[in-house]
């Protein structure tokens, strides 16, 4: 089975887990396991970039993971920042445009805010990969502060009226199409509060790899799983694909 060029999904999105499990095995401290991740990172973006993914979204931190020992949300804090800045300048040279989606609020430490900014300036007329990066995300989170928006234009008379295209417009990046592909590493089956609205139709892939030893050649075979599935975006077996209709909202530069 190899990749059809023709039918490769546009937007992938990412749960990157099982780096503390792949440390533990190898008698290793979990943060190894996330240090192993930036190679498996790398390579999952030259893959997607080569494949002609068009849009690629990982999970680098959720909100519920403050809950985690104080050292090991350190570390993750820092690790980013880290990250950014020894990768920031290859990451443009890649023609790949990156952004962050999440909450950018007081526990989010201001220097990685501002290095956050800096590379989505940096970056931001690349017409490559687009990269986003869900940090301090939660879905959850994210639909409660589109509602707050909703309040708030509603108030200010900004609002028309309450639809799909108004909550989707209010998103963190409105720009982000809908997830095609959903990608879970390391054996586990959920979804864990990570872009609820923009996935509603994605199609899901759980492996077991464990996120270290995912690679470009893994998201090939995800890919190829992708292309067995026949999307029906909740219509009738038998519609055939060409007379869908799509989703609402669908290929619109809102959702
Ligand atoms: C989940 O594994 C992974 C994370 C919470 C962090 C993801 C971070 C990286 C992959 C590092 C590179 C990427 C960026 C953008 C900084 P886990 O710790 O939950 O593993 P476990 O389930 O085996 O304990």
């Amino acid at each position: 089975m190899v990749v059809d060029p023709a039918r490769v999904p546009g937007h992938v999105a990412i749960i990157m887990d099982g780096n503390g499990r792949w440390a533990n095995q190898r008698g290793l401290k979990r943060n190894a396991g996330h240090e192993a991740g930036e190679q498996a990172l790398f390579s999952t973006v030259e893959g997607a970039d080569a494949l002609g993914v068009r849009d690629l979204t990982v999970y680098a931190f959720s909100t519920e993971n403050w809950k985690r020992p104080v050292e090991e949300v350190r570390f993750l804090l820092g690790f980013n920042e880290s990250l950014l800045r020894r990768r920031a300048d290859e990451l443009h040279d890649r023609n790949v445009r990156v952004r962050f989606i999440g909450r950018r609020d007081r526990r989010v430490p201001a220097r990685l805010v501002r290095l956050i900014e800096q590379t989505e300036g940096l970056t931001r007329d690349n017409d490559g990969l687009t990269l986003r990066i869900a940090f301090n995300y939660g879905a959850q989170a994210e639909l409660v502060d589109a509602a707050q928006r909703l309040v708030d234009d509603a108030r200010a008379g900004r609002l028309e009226q309450v639809d799909e295209s108004a909550v989707a417009a209010r998103l963190y990046d409105p720009e982000m199409p809908a997830v095609d592909l959903l990608v879970r590493t390391s054996g586990e089956q959920r979804i864990s509060n990570y872009l609820l609205w923009q996935a509603a139709y994605a199609e899901m892939v759980f492996v077991d790899t464990l996120w270290p030893d995912f690679n470009g050649d893994e998201l090939a075979r995800c890919i190829e799983l992708y292309q067995q599935r026949h999307r029906r975006f909740g219509t009738a077996m038998d519609t055939p694909m060409d007379r869908r209709e799509p989703p609402p909202g669908d290929g619109d530069a809102t959702t």
